[in-house]
């Protein structure tokens, strides 16, 4: 259970521009109210990296997953789609894009009652391999074009308020010519943040969705092929992430950062900020575990006094041998 570090800033009446002063980010503040008293206002789940595609009896296991989610005694209200949605947009031609995603929507149709909101990942994103795609980049939909529009998504970023929390989906993605792309914000979604973050009340806790995540440790087993080819850090985290942790201490009401990408489940605490990942729905790519991680889903609770706390879930998949 994690305990919001404004809650005492809050309670000594700082600004907003003298919390970092009043709350050394490091030192975190101590409960101001017991546990019971408390009321849980939010509950969602973290569904990231479905990978789905017509191979691996990936629908079976993503109706699995959603039967399972929906099922809970205690369902979520709603549902996080944290990116990488189909198996692969990057490196595939039209057709191929089109029938992952023409999959997705038929099995969420099928099997999904509760509201959705989400996150794009680097394998939503068609062509930007234009070598193994085959495409020139003038192609209608080229980009992140296509998949925002499957996904119902005006903007790759936005935020939106839950019951006294607001909830920040971040677009981690940007294009590099050596790497295909690259976690990063960019000049402009970096503006936006800060804007977001400034015009939010320090009274209102936050989370932070991005694909790729902030900080991780995930990188650990790749260890070897990193030292080989470290330009491939850049698509296994944010680049930008000093930054962005350096903005995060400026709004200490930022409380949790949750990601995906490496299919693993990690938790970092830093500065009384929480990294946390939640794994994949599709495990290793629908192989099987990914190390140390169960094919499964995560669970957010959040409360009045800006706690929260967090469960990954597995939701029983075998894979077929
Ligand atoms: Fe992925």
């Amino acid at each position: 259970m994690q305990r919001r570090r404004f809650l005492q800033c809050v309670a000594t009446g700082a600004s907003v521009a003298g919390v970092a002063a009043a709350c050394p980010p490091i030192i975190k503040a101590e409960p101001t109210r017991s546990e019971t008293d408390r009321s849980r206002v939010v509950r969602f789940a973290h569904l990231t990296d479905i990978h789905l595609y017509a191979k691996r009896s990936a629908a079976i296991g993503l109706a699995k997953a959603l039967a399972h989610v929906q099922s809970l005694d205690d369902p979520p209200d709603f549902l996080i789609n944290g990116g990488d949605a189909i198996y692969d947009a990057l490196e595939v031609d039209f057709d191929s894009l089109k029938e992952q995603w023409t999959l997705w929507k038929s099995v969420w149709a099928a099997e999904n009652s509760l509201p959705v909101r989400h996150c794009l990942g680097n394998h939503d994103i068609w062509g930007w391999d234009r070598e193994k795609s085959k495409t020139t980049g003038k192609e209608a939909g080229w980009g992140k074009a296509y998949s925002l529009e499957q996904l119902g998504l005006e903007n790759s970023y936005y935020a939106f308020e839950q019951h006294g929390w607001k909830i920040v989906i971040l677009d981690s993605m940007t294009a590099d010519d050596e790497t295909v792309y690259r976690g990063d914000l960019g000049e402009e979604q970096f503006n936006w943040l800060k804007d977001v973050l400034t015009s939010t009340p320090v009274e209102t806790p936050v989370v932070v969705v991005s694909h790729i995540p902030i900080l991780t440790v995930g990188d650990v087993g790749w260890s070897r092929e990193l030292a080989q080819q470290p330009q491939a850090h850049r698509m296994l985290r944010h680049q930008d992430r000093g930054e962005l942790l350096q903005l995060f201490r400026q709004h200490p009401n930022v409380i949790l950062c949750l990601s995906g990408h490496t299919h693993l489940t990690e938790q970092i605490e830093i500065a009384g900020l929480s990294f946390i990942n939640s794994g994949a729905v599709s495990g290793l790519w629908w192989k099987g575990n990914n190390a140390h991680t169960d094919e499964g889903y995560r669970i957010i609770d959040l409360f009045d006094d800006g706690s929260f706390e967090t469960e990954y879930v597995s939701y029983g998949w075998e894979v077929e041998r």
